[in-house]
């Protein structure tokens, strides 16, 4: 969102029943009521991008549901209330922890390469990318997982059957519900490519256009669809009508799934990566996201430099926070991809060794150029959308999930019949060497399209404990800016002892080593550091991130939720 389209509303939540809630002033997101964006609770807590995804999560906790069950009823939910975010014709990750275990759990439900796939999908015959490919339409499109990462996660830990989680999704999709700024901006910006194809235009065109803030959104053939998977469980999407109009269409313009990739998909039980920041254990996700390995990695850089001595908007803090970001990219570019076809240097890269000599390069008084910034060495080593959402019970169940399309409304093809939207993660992976994603990094050798390959992600669902207690559980929509704003808003709350609220919506920066710019959020900076900075050298980018932090925090007895007060969102609980 532009700065100047940016609605400042100021709100002050004056000593609420916590005394770490002060009053503060945060600029809101057009159409949201602050009130809504905070909340205190002492059984559970749901924060989500989504007024009524969060409201399906607490009506599964006034049933008697637990954490997952409310996970299970936000994922379907949101998948109607944010069709330009994420949806079940999409995929993602989830970092689970409940009392009991040795450590938290990860679900991978990322999409996966097809079968017929291969790494020159994506280019002309000379070698070049073929333009917007990866993007519009159906080769964009990776195999669905969230249907069946949702569901297995559910079978598993949660208590409610799956009709009742499904439930209020359903009715969302029929019933329908007012077009959100958020959502109108986003059709806007689309307009061109989902009218492209006539089962879109179906649903999200009125008399020709697109649909605009406050018309109605009902979503028929999506509810249908719903209900299958109601009635079949993950059968109902990967099998019968549904697979059937999914293979059909594929067929019909020429792209590659078909019934043989939806039978394979498979939901990989993983070990999160594990670190630790001063006495806190922080957990997220492993490869094939990013996410996890780069936060921790950032964490670790400069977790010995005691930053709360500056503060948040001290040029030293930014200074060396995003110095530790551009190293991050560089090893993100070299290094990364699904660890289930390339070896990954996962331990190397989260050591608090590697973190030391990152620090040790780092100059004082200039930033680096990113020619100076090189991929580390190992020894014995050879070689615009998303969605989060965050809940806790009063059991001391944690959920944090970030699940997607990957840009806004992903590929834009609605496969015909069934309200499903094709998402684009095939764009995560490098369509060749060297290239460059949505989000403008760069990608190497091991994230080449393979078949049944993962792409490669940044989302970063996080949980922290201590001493085997929730303390925090945090994730963020945005690209690449995901890490860095998961890795700030730790820092800030665990770092500068914010209050969850300051540390959600104080200023955001990024660095992601090419482009050679520290990239800063719209709002928030003090200028004095903004100069020094631009002193040091730094080249400025004056630019909203997209990051919409969802985060609950466990103080003593009570539940603290913010959803991102830059977004649409709402904080639900009890
Ligand atoms: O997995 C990833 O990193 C991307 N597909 C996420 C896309 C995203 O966050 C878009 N959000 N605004």
């Amino acid at each position: 969102m532009k700065f100047i389209t940016f609605l400042f509303v100021i709100f002050f939540i004056a000593n609420c029943s916590s005394p770490n809630l002060n009053y503060r002033t945060v600029p809101m997101a057009p159409g949201e009521k602050a009130s809504e964006h905070v909340k205190i609770g002492k059984k559970y807590m749901i924060t989500s991008q989504g007024r009524h995804s969060s409201q399906a999560g607490l009506k599964m906790m006034e049933m008697g549901g637990n954490a997952m069950d409310a996970f299970a009823a936000v994922s379907f939910a949101i998948s109607v209330e944010r069709p330009q975010s994420t949806g079940i014709g999409g995929g993602g990750f989830l970092v689970y922890w409940q009392p009991g275990m040795e450590k938290p759990l990860a679900f991978d439900f990322r999409e996966k390469a097809p079968l017929k796939a291969h790494k020159k999908m994506f280019l002309d015959m000379s070698g070049k990318e073929i333009p917007r490919k990866s993007l519009d339409g159906i080769f964009a499109g990776g195999v669905p997982g969230l249907v069946a990462g949702v569901i297995e996660a559910h079978s598993r830990y949660g208590k409610l059957p799956l009709h009742a989680v499904i439930q209020p999704a359903i009715d969302l999709a029929e019933k329908g519900f007012e077009v959100y700024p958020g959502l109108a901006k986003a059709l806007t910006y689309r307009q061109k490519v989902l009218a492209r194809f006539p089962a879109t235009k179906k649903i999200f065109f009125k008399e020709g256009k697109v649909l605009e803030e406050g018309d109605l959104l009902v979503q028929t053939d999506l509810a249908k669809t719903l209900k299958a998977i109601q009635a079949r469980g993950k059968n109902g999407f990967y099998k019968g009508w549904v697979a059937k109009a999914i293979v059909e269409e594929e067929k019909r313009r020429g792209g590659m799934i078909r019934q043989a990739d939806l039978d394979q998909y498979n939901v990989v039980q993983r070990k999160p990566v594990t670190g630790s920041y001063k006495g806190y254990d922080v957990y997220s996700m492993s490869p094939p996201s990013s996410g996890g390995i780069h936060v921790l990695q950032i964490l670790n850089t400069v977790e010995p430099l005691n930053l709360s001595h500056y503060g948040i908007q001290d040029y030293r803090t930014i200074h060396y926070t995003a110095s530790a970001m551009q190293q991050a990219f560089a090893d993100r570019a070299k290094y990364l991809g699904d660890m289930d076809f390339v070896r990954v240097p996962l331990d190397e890269l989260t050591s608090k060794k590697y973190a030391k000599s990152i620090l040790a390069k780092i100059p004082k008084d200039r930033p680096l150029k990113k020619s100076e910034v090189l991929p580390g060495k190992f020894d014995g080593y050879e070689s615009p959308e998303t969605t989060h959402f965050t809940i806790m019970d009063s059991e001391g169940r944690v959920v944090s999930s970030t699940q997607t399309i990957n840009g806004y409304f992903g590929s834009g093809l609605v496969i015909p019949g069934t309200g499903i939207i094709l998402n684009n993660e095939m764009d995560d992976f490098a369509t060749k060497v060297g290239a460059k994603n949505l989000f403008g990094a760069v990608g190497g050798e091991k994230n080449l399209v393979e078949p049944q390959k993962r792409p490669l992600s940044s989302m970063s669902p996080t949980i922290v404990l201590k001493h085997n207690k929730p303390v925090l559980a945090l994730g963020s929509p945005s690209g690449t800016r995901i890490l860095t704003c998961v890795a700030q808003t730790l820092l800030n709350y665990l770092e500068h002892n914010e209050p969850l609220l300051n540390a959600v919506s104080s200023v955001r920066y990024h660095q992601q080593w090419y482009p050679d710019e520290l990239r800063i959020g719209a709002f928030g900076l003090k200028k004095e550091t903004e100069d020094k900075l631009r002193e040091m050298g730094y080249k400025i980018n004056h630019k909203n991130l997209g990051c919409r932090v969802q985060a609950i925090a466990r103080e003593g007895d009570n539940l603290i939720g913010v959803s991102d007060p830059r977004g649409q969102g709402m904080a639900a609980g009890e």
